[in-house]
């Protein structure tokens, strides 16, 4: 049976951070043959999601939106069932605004109209930007409408709300009925990158959860600088492997959507690694989907920032626990075990399992304080023993 919509977090493949502009149906389908023979399926990734750009500069004498022949001259329908006929789903992209952020046409005030034609299509997912909205109407009216709109439109689509955590949107994202929200602005290949969106998320586990998950934005793991897009990447270089397996890390442990970004035609080793982690992917698609909290290393006086502790209890009990050391330099980062509810004289012990080096590390009492190296990460998971 499919799990209810939007009890997870989504995972998937979108087209922007690599390929912005430059899309077409050969690069979908292409994608969509990777997840099949790849193993990106099996690892639970499903949405293939077409970014912005996708349209004709102008709606048709109808009003309706228009698949840019010259990218998809088979069409939105045929591309979405060539995606179906995988056991994979079709994601689409518009905007709040009169124009998405790239120019094309959005969808206020169409949007019914362009919710039925999406349903017409065979659209699963719709990702839903903020550009050009009329200054005088509020973001959480046009996401409702919206959302209203897809409830009607007689196809389960899961909304992907997109206002880069603007207008307060924590207090009233959920009651829109959006099954996730970016919760941060756009995300750059790069480590500062990375490092300031988690940063800014820390302490705001309270505002995810089942069917309603904060989004990070979309994974740069293996993008190593290869975006057409300066803003994003191509002249910024990209990260190194560590930085990339901690940015998978964060976002699987802080509950993101799981959404790649690279090109997974060319992926190497390593990304593939990182990217279909299983102990990884189990933390993050835990189906009670509980908020990450954050615990600070001791020494107090020893303090940063960005060295942390995320900790996320599982649904069998288990605890996930990721050391995070941000920082520029390599530090030993100790968790008293009486911070996250146990104490000594429980005579409970923790059985650690290490989720990159799938190997058990041992049993620990009281404590456990290893060593990280600089923009690196250690990530267990935590067993009661007796
Ligand atoms: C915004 C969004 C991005 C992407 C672009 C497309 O910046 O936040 O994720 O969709 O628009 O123009």
């Amino acid at each position: 049976m499919d799990k209810q919509l939007g009890l997870t977090p989504a995972m998937g493949w979108n087209s922007w951070n690599t390929f912005t502009w430059d899309i077409n149906e050969q690069l979908i389908r292409d994608v969509a043959d990777r997840f099949e023979s790849d193993g990106y399926k099996a690892a639970g990734y499903e949405y293939i999601v077409i970014d912005d750009c996708w349209s004709l500069k102008q709606r048709d004498q109808q009003g309706n939106l228009v698949a840019d022949p010259a990218k998809f001259p088979s069409g939105m329908k045929a591309l979405a069932d060539y995606i179906h006929s995988k056991g994979l789903k079709f994601g689409m992209y518009s905007c709040v605004g009169t124009h998405t952020c790239a120019g094309f046409p959005g969808s206020f005030e169409h949007e019914f109209q362009d919710a039925q034609l999406f349903a017409e299509w065979g659209v699963d997912y719709l990702k839903y930007d903020y550009c050009f909205k009329p200054r005088h109407i509020s973001g959480e009216l046009l996401y409702k409408r919206m959302s209203l709109a897809l409830k009607n439109s007689g196809r389960e689509i899961l909304f992907s709300a997109c206002n880069w955590g603007e207008d307060n949107v924590y207090q009233w994202i959920r009651e829109s009925g959006a099954h996730m929200y970016r919760s941060t602005g756009d995300i750059q290949d790069h480590w500062d990158s990375v490092k300031n969106l988690a940063l800014s998320q820390l302490d705001k586990e309270c505002y995810t959860g089942s069917f309603c998950h904060n989004d990070m934005d979309m994974l740069i793991v293996g993008m190593y600088g290869g975006s057409n897009n300066s803003f994003i990447g191509s002249k910024i270089g990209g990260c190194n492997d560590s930085e990339y397996k901690t940015h998978f890390s964060l976002w699987s442990l802080m509950g993101s959507p799981l959404m790649i970004g690279c090109d997974i035609r060319t992926a190497n080793q390593v990304t593939k690694d990182i990217l279909l982690n299983p102990d990884l992917i189990a933390i993050n698609q835990d189906i009670e989907s509980r908020g990450a909290y954050r615990i600070k290393p001791e020494p107090q006086w020893f303090h940063n920032e960005d060295v942390f502790m995320l900790v996320k209890v599982l649904t069998d009990g288990d605890v996930a626990i990721g050391f995070f050391n941000l920082s520029d330099n390599q530090r030993e980062l100790s968790l008293q075990f009486w911070d996250i509810g146990l104490p000594y004289a429980s005579g409970f012990s923790l059985s650690l399992y290490d989720c990159w080096e799938h190997k058990e590390l041992g049993v620990f009492r009281e404590r456990f304080a290893p060593v990280v190296p600089a923009h690196d990460c250690l990530i267990v998971r935590a067993k009661l023993v007796k």
